[in-house]
């Protein structure tokens, strides 16, 4: 990160995998970090990671689905910490991989609300705090964990790769929609990873055969506190666009992939 002020981030399904390796980075980074969670052991868990490194961080219990936690995430965020930043919508969910036919209402509303309608929701009650930290100088940043699978057919997930899909087309119809204000929208979109989700995501397939169709021959990584390997794959990219130095970085849809869709 580059400026003097303070920065603020809220990530979502901060008490695991990627979620949690990105409030890891920012918070080395210097940037105070609101770990947003269901699960608030996990994400008491983060926040006392970071807190017991001298990091600045507090947990908020967000169900993403839910228009009224959200208005209290950004509550809590502007009383800890004065206002916002950066929003990172990474909490997600899938069914286990299975032929369409198979698939359920519930699968489907699932995916929809999770993945896409939280976005709406953060979209409704973080632009005004956006506009409101554009007005006093600060940046003012989106970015959607999408997936390779909203870019390439995934047999087995349709209903997921579609959701990610239009994760990515909305991500680049906010970057033209709010471009004139300075205020950034991107996509992450991330190969399979090792995290709670992968053995959703691999269902029958050998994980040989699948590191196969990755050209870097290895699964995405979320990050350790440690700066020792493995390394911060999701996290590192999340956050660099998030910089100054990405601010001219806007609807993108970024594979973070080891060249899976090369
Ligand atoms: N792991 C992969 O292979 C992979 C690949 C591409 C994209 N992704 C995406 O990465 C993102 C993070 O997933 P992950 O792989 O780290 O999985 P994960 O299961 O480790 O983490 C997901 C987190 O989201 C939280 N969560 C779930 N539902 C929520 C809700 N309604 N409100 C708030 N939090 C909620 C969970 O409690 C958990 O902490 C997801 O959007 C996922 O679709 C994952």
């Amino acid at each position: 990160m580059t400026g003097n002020a303070p920065r603020v981030a809220l990530v979502t399904g901060a008490g695991s995998g990627f979620g949690r390796g990105i409030a890891y980075k920012f918070a080395k980074d210097g940037v105070a970090v609101v770990v947003a969670d269901i699960v608030d052991k996990a994400g008491q868990e983060t926040v006392d990671a970071i807190t017991s490194k001298g990091g600045k961080a507090i947990y908020v219990h967000c169900d993403v689905t839910k228009r009224e936690d959200w208005d209290a995430a950004l509550a809590a965020t502007e009383q800890a910490f004065g206002g916002i930043n950066f929003v990172i919508n990474n909490a997600g969910w899938t069914y286990q991989s299975k032929p369409v036919l198979q698939t359920t209402d519930k699968d489907f509303d699932l995916c929809i609300d999770v993945n896409l309608k939280s976005i709406f929701h953060s979209v409704h009650v973080m632009l005004p705090a956006f506009r409101r930290t554009r007005e006093k100088g600060g940046p003012a940043v989106m970015v959607n964990v999408a997936s390779t699978a909203g870019i390439m057919g995934r047999p087995g997930l349709s209903w997921y790769c579609a959701s990610k899909a239009a994760v990515i087309s909305v991500t680049k119809n906010l970057s033209i929609e709010f471009g004139a204000e300075q205020i950034r929208f991107n996509a992450i979109c991330p190969v399979i990873g090792n995290t709670g989700l992968k053995s959703k995501f691999v269902g029958e397939l050998p994980e040989e055969a699948f590191l196969k169709t990755i050209p870097l021959g290895r699964c995405s990584e979320p990050e350790a506190l440690t700066a020792t390997p493995p390394p911060a794959d999701i996290a590192n990219s999340t956050c660099f666009l998030c910089t100054d130095e990405a601010s001219f970085l806007t609807g993108v849809a970024l594979p973070v992939d080891g060249g899976r869709l090369a």
